[in-house]
C-alpha cells in the first residue's frame, strides 16, 4: 500500500522536513480538451486527504474543469492541507509563497486552500495570506463551483461549515494518480474520539458513516475496471456504524468488511485505521474467514505507558492494548501489526519513554509511523497540559524508538526468508524496470525479477530470498 501512498510511507523517519513527513504528491491526469479550464491540486497529510482530493476532482470535473500536472497552465490552484503537526502547516505555507509567484505571472489564477488548515485557520487565511482567494473546509467541497463563481465575481470566498451528514457517498472519485491496481475508499468521515493531542475532531468534525451499499458498489466498480485491492479508510474504522432509516437494517464494520470481501475473491480488502478501544474479535474472525481480507492491522498504540495513555485520552491502558494484540495473535496467527507512536508527550518521563520502547519490542510491530509531540492550538492537551519536554529530548526519544523499530522490522522480515507469499503485482519497482514490486497479505513490499507474461494486477507466488528492514526481496516460484 505505501509505495503508492507517500502520505503514510514518509512518516517513518526523524527529520520530518527532510524525509517528508508531510508529503505532497502532484495529482494529475493529462487531458486533451482544448481551451477548457484547468485545475491543479496538491495534497498533504493523511490518505483521507488524498482521497478527498479525488472527490474534489470529481466535483470540478462535473463543473467543466480538467486536471493538469502543470501548475503554470492552471486556472485554479488548490492545495489540500493538513494540520496534524506544526511542520505540516509550515510546508503548506511555503507552497503558498510559491503559488504567489505563479499568480503574479498569471493574474486571474484562482488560489484555494482546502482541508484541515482551511478549517483551523478559516478567515485568517484570507486576511493574512492575501494571495488566497478561496478557503474550503473538508465538508464543503460540493460548494466549490459556486465559491469559484464568487471569486470570479471579485469576492474572496469561504465555506468551512462542518456537517453531520456529508459523506460524499454519491460522488464517484476521479482516480487522480493511480497505479490502476490499488485504490482507497473512504467509508466514514470525522472523528468523535477526542485524543488530547489531536486536531482532527476540530478540523474534520463529527464522525459519520457512509452508506455501505455505495461503498460496495464503488469497490465492485473498481474491480470491473481492473483494480485488485481496495483500502477502506476512516479515522477509526471500528466505530463504523450505519442504519437504514427505513428498514432499521444495521451494518457495523465487521459486516461491511465481509460485504466488501464478497465483491470478488480476487479483490483484496485492507482497512485503516483501527482503534485499540474499538477493535472487536468479530472483525478478527471475519478477517480469518476470508483469504482476500489482508492479514494486516494498523493499530496505533501512541505510547506504551498507561499514565501517558490516560493523559492522551486514548481510553485504553497498556494491559487493554496487550489483550488486543493477544487476540490478534490467537485469531490471526500470521497477521502483521503496525503502529503510530508519539514521543515526548507532556510530562513524559524517561521511564515512561522506556515503556514505549518495550511495547515496540513486545508487540513486534512490522513497522511504525513515529513522531515527536507537536502541540496543536485548541486541542485538549494544549489547554490542559504544558508542552514541557524540550525538543532535543523529544527528538532523542524519537531516534531511540526509530532505531529500535528498525531492528524489530528487520527481524520481522528476516523471519520471512525462505517463505513463499502471494503477491499482487503493483508495477515496476522503484529502482529497476527489470523488477516488479507488490505487497503480500501482511502489507510488506516485495521486490522480485520480472517474468514474461506477467502484468500489474496479476497475483504471483514469490519466495523470499533476502530482505532489508523495509522490503522483502524474492523470486517467483
Ligand atoms: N503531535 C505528534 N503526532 C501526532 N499525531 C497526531 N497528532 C499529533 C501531534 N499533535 C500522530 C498520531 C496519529 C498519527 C496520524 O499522527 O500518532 O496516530
Ligand atoms: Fe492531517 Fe489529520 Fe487532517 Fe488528515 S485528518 S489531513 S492527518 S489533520
Amino acid at each position: 500500500m505505501y509505495d503508492n501512498n507517500p502520505t503514510l510511507e514518509g512518516i517513518k523517519t526523524i527529520d520530518e522536513a527532510k524525509q517528508g513527513n508531510v508529503l505532497f504528491k502532484e495529482h494529475w491526469q493529462e487531458t486533451s480538451e482544448p481551451g477548457g479550464r484547468k485545475f491543479y491540486i496538491e495534497s498533504y497529510g493523511c490518505q483521507m486527504n488524498f482521497s478527498d482530493s479525488e472527490i474534489v476532482a470529481s466535483i470540478l470535473h462535473e463543473a467543466g474543469y480538467s486536471p493538469t500536472r502543470n501548475v503554470e497552465e492552471s486556472d485554479l490552484i488548490l492545495i489540500n492541507t493538513c494540520s496534524i503537526r506544526e511542520k505540516a502547516e509550515e510546508t503548506v505555507r511555503k507552497r503558498l509563497r510559491f503559488f504567489e509567484t505563479v499568480k503574479m505571472q498569471r493574474p486571474g489564477t484562482v488560489v484555494g486552500v482546502l482541508g484541515c488548515m482551511a478549517e483551523r485557520l478559516k478567515k485568517k487565511f484570507l486576511e493574512e495570506e492575501k494571495l488566497v482567494d478561496l478557503v474550503v473546509g473538508p465538508d464543503a467541497y460540493r460548494d466549490l463551483p459556486n465559491l469559484i463563481g464568487g471569486v470570479e465575481d471579485g469576492q474572496r470566498m469561504v465555506n468551512v461549515l462542518l456537517s453531520r451528514e456529508e459523506t460524499y457517498a454519491d460522488i464517484s472519485p476521479v482516480r487522480l494518480e493511480s497505479n490502476g491496481i490499488t485504490a482507497f475508499i473512504s467509508i466514514m468521515r470525522g472523528c468523535d474520539n477526542m485524543c488530547s493531542f489531536c486536531v482532527v475532531p476540530f478540523t474534520r468534525g463529527r464522525e459519520r458513516s457512509r452508506d455501505p451499499y455505495s461503498i460496495v458498489s464503488e469497490a465492485a466498480g473498481l474491480f470491473e475496471n481492473g483494480y485488485r485491492e481496495v483500502t477502506l479508510l476512516g479515522q477509526n474504522v471500528d466505530s463504523y456504524k450505519w442504519e437504514n432509516p427505513e428498514t432499521g437494517e444495521r451494518v457495523n464494520f465487521a459486516n461491511l468488511l465481509e460485504m466488501t470481501a464478497l465483491v470478488h475473491p480476487k479483490l483484496r480488502v485492507r482497512f485503516s485505521t483501527s482503534h485499540p478501544k474499538d477493535m472487536t474479535d468479530e472483525v478478527l474472525h471475519v478477517m480469518a474467514r476470508y483469504d482476500n481480507i489482508c492479514k494486516y492491522i494498523h493499530l496505533p498504540v501512541q505510547s506504551g505507558n498507561s499514565r501517558i495513555l490516560e493523559m492522551m485520552n486514548r481510553t485504553y491502558d497498556r494491559p487493554w492494548y496487550e489483550d488486543r494484540i493477544r487476540a490478534i495473535r490467537t485469531i490471526l496467527p500470521d497477521a502483521a501489526v503496525s503502529s503510530d507512536i508519539i514521543t515526548g508527550f507532556c510530562s513524559e518521563t524517561e521511564e515512561e519513554h522506556q515503556d514505549t520502547l518495550s511495547m515496540v519490542e513486545w508487540a513486534n510491530y512490522s513497522m511504525s509511523y513515529m513522531f515527536f509531540y507537536s502541540e496543536r492550538p485548541g486541542t485538549l492537551a494544549a489547554r490542559k497540559y504544558p508542552d514541557d519536554i524540550p525538543e532535543e529530548i523529544k527528538r532523542r526519544r524519537l531516534n531511540e524508538v526509530i532505531r529500535l523499530q528498525t531492528t524489530v522490522s528487520l527481524r520481522h522480515n528476516q523471519a520471512d526468508i525462505g517463505k513463499a507469499f502471494e503477491v499482487l503485482i503493483e508495477g515496476d519497482s522503484r529502482k529497476s524496470d527489470q523488477d516488479f514490486c507488490g505487497r503480500n497479505t501482511q502489507n510488506k513490499m516485495v521486490v522480485f525479477p520480472k517474468k514474461p507474461g506477467l502484468n500489474p494486477g496479476d497475483y504471483v507466488q514469490v519466495r523470499v530470498k533476502d530482505c532489508t528492514s523495509a522490503t522483502l526481496l524474492g523470486e517467483i516460484v
